[in-house]
């Protein structure tokens, strides 16, 4: 490969991808996209630009010196973007904002291919991506504007990376600006984007994955899904799909998909309504089997709303379950932005 792809992923949120060159140190890479990264000396001694790796195979040679970056600080995934050569496709994680950094999130254009509603419960839209469209890490998402309202909304791509249709699933919220927009949507109509965004993405996959998706949270879940089976992961992968309602359960068949196609993924649905007759109901919590921890040797995701984030932190707490890594984007239906 002459090429990587790697993804700078800055503090407030912004991705930027930029083309490193085989043989090419990520700092001159990023400079010739004209994203300036923290740095000072570029020669290994001042280590004001020490990153962070989360994933991706790279050679930081031995020209730095200890004081920029100790054996410990490197065994830990801290890197020198000055020093560092890429032998694989990476992710970056920068400690300072894009602005700081003179970059920002881009813009692009799409246009519906598909409105597809879920009862009342959701909408997958689904877009045709024109020119300069993103790659994004599966988990992210974008901002999409919603016309002739000012406004824009958050939404997880539910596609994976690489795709010209991108797709989302998305809550219908009565009188919502989105879902009222979406209630007229038709093929054709364009949509004005704005990322990838989010911290809350798929990092190499070195341990059992445990997937906890509340409602359309699910979007994120189906594209690292994909992406694990695109990579033919033998990881364990276990996703539970928490909804308020059994209406609320929606794409199920999307996840089914991955039975067969990754050969250690499960899942379960859980259905909160007391009056349901679904055959597991309650909260996710109820329904995490003890093998899916792993001991505490498990990376864990989880895409819900705030109170689900809470709980299972609490649940976490109460049990004495410290995994190796919990990654979470907390949103809420109807609001502009998200945390992570
Ligand atoms: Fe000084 Fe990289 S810029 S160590």
């Amino acid at each position: 490969m002459s090429s990587y792809n790697i993804a700078l992923n800055f503090e407030d949120g912004v991705t930027r991808f930029v083309e490193c060159k085989a043989g090419e140190k990520v700092l001159d890479a990023a400079f010739r996209a004209k994203i300036n990264l923290p740095m000072d000396c570029s020669d290994g001694v001042c280590g004001t630009c020490k990153c962070r790796a989360e994933s991706g195979a790279y050679d930081l040679g031995d020209d730095y010196i200890e004081d920029a970056l100790s054996d410990d600080e490197k065994d830990s995934g801290l890197v020198l973007t000055c020093q560092m050569v890429p032998q694989s496709d990476c992710v970056i994680a920068v400690p300072a904002s894009s602005t700081a950094c003179k970059t920002a999130h881009s813009a692009f254009a799409a246009t519906v291919s598909k409105v597809e509603p879920h009862n009342d419960a959701a909408v997958v839209l689904e877009l045709d991506v024109e020119t300069n469209a993103p790659v994004f890490l599966a988990g992210q998402y974008v901002n999409i504007d919603v016309p002739g309202s000012g406004q824009h909304r958050s939404y997880s791509f539910s596609s994976a990376p690489g795709e010209s249709k991108i797709s989302f699933l998305i809550k219908r919220i009565p009188g919502g600006a989105m879902s009222t927009w979406l209630d007229s949507a038709q093929p054709g109509h364009k949509l004005a984007l704005t990322g990838p965004l989010g911290s809350f993405y798929l990092r190499a996959v070195e341990r059992p994955l445990l997937f906890l998706a509340g409602g359309t949270g699910l979007a994120p879940f189906l594209s690292m899904l994909e992406v694990l089976a695109r990579a033919h992961s033998q990881q364990r992968v276990h996703l539970i799909y928490g909804v308020t309602r059994e209406l609320d359960l929606v794409q199920v068949d999307a996840i089914d998909i991955y039975t067969a196609r990754l050969p250690n993924f499960s899942y379960s649905t859980v259905v909160a309504d007391a009056d349901s007759n679904h055959p597991r109901k309650g909260w996710v919590t109820q329904h995490i089997p003890a093998d899916a921890l792993n001991d505490g040797d498990v990376d864990v995701y989880l895409c819900g709303p705030p109170p689900m984030v809470d709980a299972v932190r609490q649940h976490f707490d109460d049990n004495g379950v410290a995994p190796n890594s919990f990654h979470y984007e907390k949103f809420t239906p109807n609001a502009a932005a998200r945390t992570a």
